[in-house]
Formats: C-alpha cells, structure tokens, sequence
C-alpha cells in the first residue's frame, strides 16, 4: 500500500446542504500532500469528513488499506488519524502539559518518547510546560494544536490553515516545522497561503465547488503559472 488515505468520490452534506460533490485524492506515505482552493470550495468539510466529524452520504474513504468510510471520529483518532482544525484546538485554562496529557492515547505507551520529540521539536513549550495555554501567543498556540496532534504516534494528521492570522516570522517558523514533522508522519495539509503550502507540499490537489477539479506535483505548481491563474485566481 503506497497511499496511506484515499477518497473515492465523497459527498458530504451539511444539514440539507450539499457541500461535497465528488473529493477524489490519494495521499501517499510519507511526506506532505496540500489542498489548495478559494474559500468556501470545501477543503474544511473534506478533512472534516474523513476524520468522521461529517458522515459521507456517498463514495469511500480508505485508510492504509481500510475502508473507514463510516468511522466516528473517536474510532479514526484510535486509527493513528490527528488532526488539528482550522480554529486552534486548545484547552486555554489547562497547561501545556495537561493539553498534552489529556490527548496522549492511554494504552499508547511512548508517551515519554513522544513527548521529549514533541519538546524539542517547540522549545516554547517546555519553556511554557507548566503554564496555562492562555499565555501563549496566537503562534505558539497554533505549536501546541500542532503538538497534541503529534503526542500520539498518528499515522496520518490533517493540519487546516496552520498559518491563518500569524505573521510572517512565524509563518517561515511554521515552515521549518512542518518540514521536520513530515519525515515521520504523513501529512495532509490546507493552506492558503501560497509560499507555505510550496515550502511544505510535495503532491496538490485543487477544491473546487466541492469537488477536486486538478492535481500535480510541485514541479508543474511552479513552472506553470497557468495553475495558478485558473484555479487560485492570482
Ligand atoms: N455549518 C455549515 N452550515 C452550512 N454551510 C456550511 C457550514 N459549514 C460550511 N458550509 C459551507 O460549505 C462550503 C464549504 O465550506 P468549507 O469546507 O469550510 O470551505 P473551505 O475550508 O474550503 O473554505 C461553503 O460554501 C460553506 O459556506
Ligand atoms: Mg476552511
């Protein structure tokens, strides 16, 4: 099995909404794959629906090789599937270390070991370990999402728009950082910001009304700026 996750023709509906008209992806082992694509295209609902926080009323989702298409979202977490949604999921009177705690799978056993990759992975952690996630700044809470999603030895994590609202420094620090993360794990990345998603992505799809309409490797994202005109809209 090459592919650690693949979407055969999802829809999803929101209430009476049909949101997912047919998201067809395959996200190979190892390394970061992106979905790219104006706002309101889908990209939230398609992570949210494999994770199993939407039911698909249609298509399927296979994970390494496993038809988890029905699966809660409970069950995918026990799959070794993290995922660090687009509104920073963090427990702001808890600390650092509690955060980390209460998400660590308790038959797991590795905890220490995660947790010392997870600390030197984000020094400001240990450095704020012991302290409440209120003082964190707006980057070093997106870190700690980011953390609890790794504290777990995840086969898979789906990271939304990590660098929505931080500024450039932190964004460049975000960078590195995925980049150091996806030599363990595989990563399913959204990002709308541009140089990110490059500096992060090996393979793209693009989310369109619903549905993936285009995908290539970095290669073409880069040579061809008709790619970029037609489905980014810059
Ligand atoms: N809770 C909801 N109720 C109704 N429509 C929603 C809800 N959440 C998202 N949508 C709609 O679903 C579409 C896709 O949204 P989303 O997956 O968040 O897109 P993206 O993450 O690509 O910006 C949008 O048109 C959005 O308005
Ligand atoms: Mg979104």
């Amino acid at each position: 099995m090459d592919n650690i996750l693949e979407m055969n023709q999802v829809e999803t509906y929101i209430g009476q909404y049909h949101i997912l008209f047919g998201i067809d992806l395959k996200v190979r082992k190892g390394g970061a794959t992106v979905l790219l694509g104006r706002n309101g295209g889908g990209k939230t609902t398609t992570l949210d629906t494999i994770i199993g926080l939407r039911k698909p009323s249609a298509g399927t989702i296979i994970l390494d090789g496993e038809d988890v298409t029905k699966l809660p979202a409970y069950e995918m977490a026990r799959k070794g599937v993290g995922y660090v949604p687009e509104d920073r999921d963090i427990f702001s009177d808890l600390t650092i270390e509690e955060n980390l705690l209460i998400t660590a799978r308790k038959n797991g056993g590795n905890y220490q070991e995660r947790l010392d990759m997870v600390l030197s992975l984000f020094p400001d952690m240990k450095k704020y370990f012991k302290k409440k996630a209120r003082v964190l700044s707006g980057g070093q809470a997106q870190m700690l999402s980011i953390s609890r999603a790794l504290i777990n030895d995840n086969k898979l994590i789906l990271v939304d728009e990590p660098s929505k609202g931080l500024a450039p420094l932190i964004i460049a620090e975000l960078m590195e950082k995925m980049n150091e993360i996806k030599q363990e794990t595989t990563i399913l990345l959204v990002e709308q910001n541009y140089e990110m998603a490059t500096a992060v992505g090996d393979y793209f799809y693009f989310v369109e009304d619903g549905k993936t309409v285009f995908e290539c490797t970095k290669e073409v994202l880069l040579q061809d700026e008709s790619v970029k005109q037609k489905y980014l809209g810059v």
